[in-house]
């Protein structure tokens, strides 16, 4: 009888990518397909603890599975990713749901294999990032994301803004070889991947020798072949003009930025650990536009960090307009175990966060709306990712980044097709194919 597997992913496109190499893992020992959770034979939790939200709703999830757990003998549950890592987390996960029979770090992915061998004869297996290995990859991935193939290119931060756990979880930053990365990336184009994304919590502070990120995204960019390159996330202290250079030179590399700028405040920066300021910060988007017409950038946004006040919050609202963001992810901070900000005073009460984040979710998509509907009337080159059934229609991201929906009569996933615009609905464009078919 086959063994088929379930992974439950919460987070980041990180996550996202670590669950296809948990996929990897698990068809490399013989399970051969993803079902729902009713039918699996493991379940795999791949967690995520950056904030409190995306916790509570694994800890929801995972103990909805008890009854499951009694049900069905020899069905196995895991539990990996950030939450995994998280001080004391271990301990609590085995206390709390005494049914996990696996607990996994974030770097021990490739551990899985024999973690799920060794269950077979203890009763729970639990093996945890420990910062003096070195992390490297086994199994290859089961990749779902075709025709985009995400890349790691570092692991873990050594940044430590005051507000986030990653640091903690995650351990400190590491490179992976270039040459790794390159013989990846050169595998996928080979494969048809068409969009290929590189992948750090810090790209911009690669290094492995003399190769830093400039250069190793233009070797990315000059393996032969059509596709597009991205990368995420640049923290912008480390944004330089020598960036912007390698980004200008190729017409791989997208011209769309996410760059996280968190707050428009230069105090509230200062009390992030960001070490930027607003000016700093505006400047690179500037400098980057200026050499770059038409490219746009993205942000993340954190509002109701400790004692942020009214004004300061303002600073983020006029932030969206001047840095003209095209889009957004918006927080409302949570405050981490662990992280300095949670021993800050001056928490800022929940009815005020809600209405700001209310208004800074107004702002960002009015910037969204505006330059959606600027597209009506010209035509863009999507590349086609997947079918809409209940839409009846394909649909693929243009290069800066909006999903542009279409009607065809013959499947496209893969390749690029150029539209018409003819409507815009926020982060969605609908257009018609216009060239021959
Ligand atoms: N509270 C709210 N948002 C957070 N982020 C990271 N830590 C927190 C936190 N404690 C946001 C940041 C980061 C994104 C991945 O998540 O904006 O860029
Ligand atoms: Fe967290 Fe800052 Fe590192 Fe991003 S750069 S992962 S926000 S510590």
């Amino acid at each position: 009888m086959s063994m088929n597997y379930c992974i439950v992913t919460y987070g980041c496109q990180m996550n996202l990518h670590e669950s296809e190499k948990i996929a990897g893992v698990l068809r490399s020992v013989g399970y051969e397909k993803e079902v729902p959770q009713e039918e699996a034979d493991i379940i795999v939790f791949n967690t995520c603890c950056i904030r409190e939200h995306a916790e509570n709703h694994a800890f929801g999830n995972i103990g909805a599975l008890k009854k499951l757990k009694k049900q069905k003998k020899g069905l196995i549950i895991a539990v990996g990713g950030c939450m995994a890592q998280e001080q004391g987390k271990a301990q609590f996960l085995k206390q709390k749901f005494p049914f996990i029979d696996i607990i996994f770090g974030t770097h021990n992915i490739f551990e899985l294999a024999s973690l799920i061998e060794r269950k077979k004869s203890e009763k729970r297996v639990v093996s945890l990032y420990d910062d003096r290995k070195e992390i490297e990859d086994g199994a290859s991935p089961c990749r779902t994301s075709y025709p985009n193939a995400w890349v790691n290119i570092t692991y873990g931060c050594n940044n430590f803004c005051t507000y986030c756990i990653v640091p903690y979880v995650r351990g400190r930053e590491k490179s992976r070889s270039a040459d790794l990365i390159l013989e990846e990336v050169r595998a996928l184009v080979a494969k048809g991947y068409k969009e290929i994304t590189l992948l750090g919590q810090n790209v911009n502070s690669y290094r492995d020798g003399d190769v830093d990120f400039p250069e190793l995204l233009d070797r990315v960019a000059s393996v032969e072949g059509k596709f597009r390159v991205r990368f995420m996330t640049s923290h912008p202290k480390d944004f330089s003009e020598k960036l912007i250079a390698v980004i200008k030179k190729h017409d791989k590399i997208l011209n769309l930025l996410h760059l996280p700028a968190q707050s428009g405040s230069s105090r509230i920066l200062r009390l992030m650990n960001r070490r930027y300021t607003r000016e700093e910060y505006l400047a690179k988007v500037r400098r980057f536009k200026e050499e770059i017409p038409g490219a746009e950038v993205t942000t993340d946004l954190i509002v109701a960090f400790p004692t942020e006040t009214e004004e300061e919050f303002e600073e983020t609202l006029s932030l969206v307009k001047e840095a003209d963001f095209s889009s957004a992810f918006m927080f409302v901070y949570s405050p981490r175990t662990g992280t300095k900000a949670a021993e800050m005073a001056g928490r800022v009460d929940a009815e005020t966060a809600r209405s700001r984040i209310t208004r800074l979710i107004a702002a960002v998509n009015e910037n969204t709306r505006r330059k959606s509907e600027a597209l009506v009337g010209q035509t863009v080159e999507v590349l086609c990712e997947d079918y809409d059934e209940k839409r009846g229609l394909y649909l693929g991201r243009e290069p800066l980044g909006r999903m542009g929906y279409f009607a065809c009569d013959r499947d496209r996933i893969g390749e690029f097709v150029t539209i018409k615009v003819t409507k815009a609905n926020g982060v969605s464009l609908y257009g018609e194919i216009c060239e021959r078919a």
